[in-house]
């Protein structure tokens, strides 16, 4: 079977001269990093406790047991039997991995054309917006009576994800009459938060009303597809045991120590070089396929939230090796590279003229697909185009974008997919995220955690009177509004 292969010749000074491209000894300067990082990852890895206290259960999801699997494989069957529409409800990590695996995986323009998605249900997204106009169409123009709702919130307290969830559930209410919360599914802590206390109180009334799966403890919203987004990929027909077995092969791959054998930390490596060393803050994400256009969405979260950091990470171990991290105070540093998603061929006729001309201060990142499901062949004659296919054209148009980027000493690497199934994606995913993860290590930053995203949602809890918001943020809040002078408002 083939692998997906991680193409890193032109993030070298080889190719790209040594003011841009990494260097043997850049690396050898980085031995006690790599070395260091792959131990700390490691034993993270394989203790529980320090898996579930610091957010890295991720790495054992694709583990899960064949009887969840089939639990949710079941619900998923017996929901798009059942329902002509399904709304899932989420924001960040509770949507994006969803919208990568229904692009991804799901056939194009799948909402149109029922055959071409063997019948199954619709799909929409709702709640990652607080934009009045998308969810008052589709209220008013689906048939609640047909419709199945997923709401899906970590902590069950998300602003975007309750306003949309309250606006539904009250149409579900008026269109379906009392039994509406039959077609209400909700993914949350198993414990805590708003959403967790209402499953419990309507299961109470009637055990058929708002089922739930719970959220494992110690994964974050980011690194949480293969928990949270498993009902989706049953609804929609993907097959589960394949993302996960993608999954572990990369596993396999990603935690061999050499790192000349291991893709996540040669690309954790690479850019961190060229972030640190040769001024590359900027992370362009160009996958050469519509439908992976999500997941380079997916990815900006995975990487803004787990490495766009103030402090670095301060380790405190305990006699029993459990760790504790807190935020190293002394000095801020703000690290982490700036993501921005692009597409092939489409953005090559817009930020591409940047990335060529422009500062030299980014890093392109391609996906490559090989093989595309379908294929179309050009077969008029007595044109250049005569006789090629799309697969060859959309190949040989990133070859060109690579060939012109190194042409200008701009660093690029490829990672080269042999095609967009479930197996690949899920092994995909697991690569950016043990490569984040160890990118993580060699910054030393909580590559867990998202105190920056609080400030935010603690600004708008506070003026929308939310209880339990502490003293001190709301006057820090208060006492420090914004500053509108109209004199700059012109
Ligand atoms: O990565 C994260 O943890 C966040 O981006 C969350 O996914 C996002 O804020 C949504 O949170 P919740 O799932 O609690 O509604």
């Amino acid at each position: 079977m083939k692998e997906i292969r991680f193409d890193f010749n032109n993030m070298l000074d080889i190719n790209v001269g040594n003011a841009h491209g990494v260097g043997k000894d850049d690396i050898l300067e980085m031995a006690k990093d790599i070395s260091s990082g792959h131990d700390h990852l490691r034993g993270l890895a394989q203790d529980s406790r320090n898996r579930v206290n610091l957010g890295l259960e991720w790495m054992v999801l694709p583990y899960q047991k064949s009887k969840v699997v089939l639990t949710i494989k079941k619900l998923g069957d017996e929901i798009a039997r059942k329902y002509y529409n399904v709304i899932f409800l989420g924001i960040g990590g509770s949507y994006l991995g969803l919208k990568a695996a229904q692009d991804a995986l799901a056939v194009p323009y799948y909402n149109e054309f029922a055959k071409s998605r063997n019948n199954r249900p619709r799909v929409y997204f709702e709640g990652n917006n607080l934009d009045p106009d998308t969810i008052s169409v589709l209220l008013k123009n689906l048939n609640p009576k047909k419709t199945f709702v997923v709401v899906i919130s970590k902590s069950g307290e998300t602003t975007e994800t309750k306003a949309a969830f309250i606006s539904v559930e009250g149409w579900l209410k008026k269109g379906v009459g009392k039994n509406y919360g039959r077609q209400i599914f909700v993914i949350t802590d198993p414990d805590a938060g708003s959403l967790r206390k209402r499953v419990t109180q309507e299961n109470a009334r009637d055990s058929l009303s708002f089922r739930s799966l719970p959220l494992l403890k110690g994964v974050g919203g980011r690194y949480s597809e293969f928990n949270m987004g498993l009902l989706h990929l049953a609804i929609i027909g993907v097959d589960i045991n394949e993302v996960f077995k993608g999954a572990k092969d990369m596993d396999k791959k990603c935690s061999i120590s050499d790192y000349a054998k291991n893709p996540a930390y040669m690309y954790a490596l690479l850019h961190t070089i060229l972030y640190k060393k040769k001024s590359k803050p900027l992370a362009i994400m160009m996958p050469f396929a519509e439908g992976l256009k999500s997941t380079a969405d997916w990815y900006v979260q995975l990487l803004a939230e787990s490495l766009g950091k103030k402090f670095r990470r301060k380790i405190n171990v305990s006699y029993n090796g459990v760790e504790e991290w807190a935020r190293d105070k002394g000095t801020a540093v703000n690290v982490g590279r700036t993501p921005i998603p692009c597409r092939g061929t489409g953005d090559l006729h817009s930020v591409q003229q940047n990335n060529i001309e422009g500062q030299n201060d980014k890093v392109v990142t391609f996906i490559r697909v090989d093989k595309f499901k379908n294929e179309m062949k050009i077969t008029v004659k007595g044109d250049i185009l005569s006789g090629k296919g799309f697969t060859e054209l959309i190949k040989l148009a990133q070859e060109a974008t690579e060939w012109a980027l190194v042409r200008e000493s701009r660093p690029n690497c490829t990672i080269i997919l042999p095609e967009v199934s479930a197996y690949y994606w899920g092994a995909l995913l697991f690569f950016f995220q043990m490569a984040t993860a160890f990118e993580g290590e060699l910054l030393n930053v909580n590559a867990y955690d998202q105190p920056g995203v609080e400030g935010y949602k603690n600004y708008m809890y506070t003026k929308l009177g939310k209880p339990g918001i502490s003293r001190e943020i709301a006057e820090e809040i208060n006492n420090n509004p914004l500053k509108k002078d109209q004199n700059y408002i012109i």
